[in-house]
């Protein structure tokens, strides 16, 4: 039992869709250019008081169905968020206990922002190559909208809210075959929420905590940063990149995803595209992507996927698994 495997997946989306004509009416922006710009048409946006942790809850009861375990049988819980519901506890620990998991095991946030769901990925997978886990819950859920400046175009047409988990199981046959996971924090200032508690919570009362970003900086950078690590993962598995089935790429920007597609020689038919519909949801793009494609019969099991992210911090990476 050496290898971790997914066994099932889940995603949650809020109710509400906001549309890009309607921000036209909010900030000085058109349809137009937020279609040719990012391809993003509209996102989703959690209700008045649905916080990260009724995202979270409902995404990771579809992936614990699909794996068809019980949730007492779950033994770490690992959420990737960057907008827990408070300080403290972990979003992790209040999703252990609104799951009715009573078997004392292990439960955590981890925070890399929009790579979030790969560094979980690969935190799950060590564990269980260890033979510290068997089942762990591995969830993305955000509630992005909650720090956005809505009066701000430059941020708040690219976000949206929603949850995307899976069930990753220790196996006797390979799933993940490697994750990378980087960091560089000299990047810090060119994507950030420069507010927090312990810069002075009064302040952040009154000045309030949001999304600033250097949007051609951040692009030229994912582009880069994207390109290597899929190199890295084919490397580390040699594997060559016609041996890809679908790429699974956060969903930030279509003309993001596009690069990384044409570094692969792939068509967009091999890519899975949820960013027209989900905007960016940060640490919930991928878990949500591969949950869309794969109830919808497009992966299949046994296929190979290649999955990358890249957010805030600078943080990056990519997971090579068989489904
Ligand atoms: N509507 C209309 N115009 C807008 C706009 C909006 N919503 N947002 C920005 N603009 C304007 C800018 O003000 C700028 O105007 P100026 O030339 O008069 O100063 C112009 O559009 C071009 O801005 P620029 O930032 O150079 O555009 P871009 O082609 O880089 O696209 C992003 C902007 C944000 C879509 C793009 O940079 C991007 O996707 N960056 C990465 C985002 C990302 O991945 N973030 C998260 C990583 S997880």
């Amino acid at each position: 039992m050496n290898y971790a495997r997914i066994v099932g997946t889940g995603s949650y989306l809020p109710a509400r869709v906001l549309e890009n004509s309607e921000l036209e009416q909010m900030v000085d922006t058109t349809d137009q250019w937020i279609r040719e710009r990012t391809g993003i048409e509209r996102r989703h946006i959690a209700a008045e008081g649905e916080t990260t942790c009724d995202l979270a809850e409902s995404a990771a009861r579809h992936a614990i169905e699909a794996a068809g375990i019980e949730a007492n049988d779950i033994d770490l819980i690992i959420v990737a968020t960057t907008t827990a519901d408070c300080v403290f506890p972990s979003v992790a620990c209040l999703l252990q206990q609104r799951l009715k998991i009573t078997n004392a095991s292990p439960a955590f946030d981890v925070q890399a922002v929009c790579a979030g769901f790969v560094y979980a990925l690969g935190i799950a997978n060590t564990f269980i190559k260890a033979g510290s886990a068997r089942n762990v819950l591995v969830v993305g859920a955000e509630t992005f909208s909650r720090i956005l400046n809505w009066k701000d175009r430059n941020t708040c047409v690219l976000f949206g809210d929603g949850a995307g988990a899976v069930v990753v199981q220790a196996s006797e046959t390979p799933g993940i075959h490697s994750t990378h996971l980087h960091a560089d924090g000299r990047y810090a200032e060119l994507l950030h929420v420069p507010q927090g508690i312990s810069r002075g919570y009064t302040e952040m009362q009154e000045q309030g905590a949001f999304v600033e970003m250097r949007g051609s900086e951040v692009f030229r950078t994912a582009v880069t940063k994207l390109s290597e690590v899929v190199d890295e993962a084919l490397l580390a598995n040699n594997l060559d990149k016609s041996e890809i089935d679908w790429l699974v790429p956060h969903q930030a920007n279509l003309r993001i995803i596009k690069a990384t597609a044409r570094k692969l020689s792939m068509t967009l038919d091999k890519v899975v595209v949820t960013v027209q519909d989900h905007g960016n949801t940060s640490a919930a793009s991928i878990p949500l992507a591969l949950d869309v494609a794969v109830r919808d019969g497009r992966i299949k099991a046994g296929e190979k996927l290649l999955l990358e992210g890249f957010g805030g911090g600078f943080t990056w990476g990519g997971a090579l698994i068989t489904l």
